[in-house]
């Protein structure tokens, strides 16, 4: 048993289910949930607001040390706030997620946040979801979760989320964009040592439901020494 809560690191491509999965599970057990990704998010949104080219590194870790990103983190749900107005719908759109993975390719921009992100979690009883969160930012957390699932599936579920917003996508455009996005944020991880890390337990959520996902996690979660309502 842990007295604190353990650490549980959820990862994986872009579109597997990470966010709704890693929501749930924290929510299941108690924890804080910490989503990492929307941390570059707020960053590639601030370099767009200011008109900078999110490739421009010098420009955006500048314009990063004057930024204040402040994540609401409850026991329920995520806020992010940029320089103290709440952008957590704003950094969801499609060229905020393009610009976030190119500022996440910036060493500096990376060292930045990755302080703040083991800030959050050092006391554990968290779930973190986001690319290095088992490599990086926690790499010896006591369970790590790599998701996957098909390109296709991973393009339906946005065409999904986007129609529940009133937005349409071409299918095909998806599948280009959501392939690019992958080896692009595949490159900025492989920079940082071997990326998924070995000791992930890979889920494929291909036609998996999400209850199901959830309940692995928990699963998993609870043989590592984490107990449900916050301790442990
Ligand atoms: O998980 P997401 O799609 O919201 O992440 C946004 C971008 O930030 C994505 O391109 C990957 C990158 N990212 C990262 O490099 N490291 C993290 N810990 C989280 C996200």
């Amino acid at each position: 048993m842990c007295e604190r809560g353990i650490v549980i690191a959820i990862d994986g491509p872009a579109g597997a289910g990470k966010s709704t999965t890693a929501r749930l599970v924290a929510q299941g057990l108690g924890y804080l949930y910490l989503d990492t990704g929307a941390m570059y998010r707020a960053v590639g949104l601030g370099a767009l607001q200011a008109g900078l080219d999110p490739d421009d590194e010098a420009g955006v870790v500048s314009l990063l040390q004057k930024m204040q990103i402040d994540m609401r983190s409850s026991r329920e749900s995520q806020l992010t706030l940029l320089n103290g107005k709440d952008v957590s719908v704003e950094i969801r759109m499609p060229e905020v997620s393009d610009a976030a993975s190119r500022v996440a390719t910036h060493t500096g921009v990376r060292e930045v946040l990755v302080i703040r992100q083991r800030e959050i979690g050092k006391d554990g009883g968290i779930v973190l979801e986001g690319r290095d969160t088992g490599t990086v930012i926690f790499p010896d957390a006591e369970l790590k979760v790599f998701l996957v699932a098909d390109v296709e599936a991973r393009a339906e579920r946005r065409m999904l989320e986007l129609a529940e917003k009133g937005e349409t996508a071409d299918f095909q455009d998806l599948v280009v964009q959501i392939r690019e996005r992958d080896v692009r944020d595949r490159e900025t991880q492989l920079q940082f040592g071997p990326w998924p890390p070995a000791d992930a337990v890979p889920i494929d959520t291909t036609g998996q439901s999400i209850e199901a996902q959830v309940d692995q996690v928990i699963t998993l979660a609870m043989d590592r020494g984490a107990q449900v309502g916050g301790s442990g």
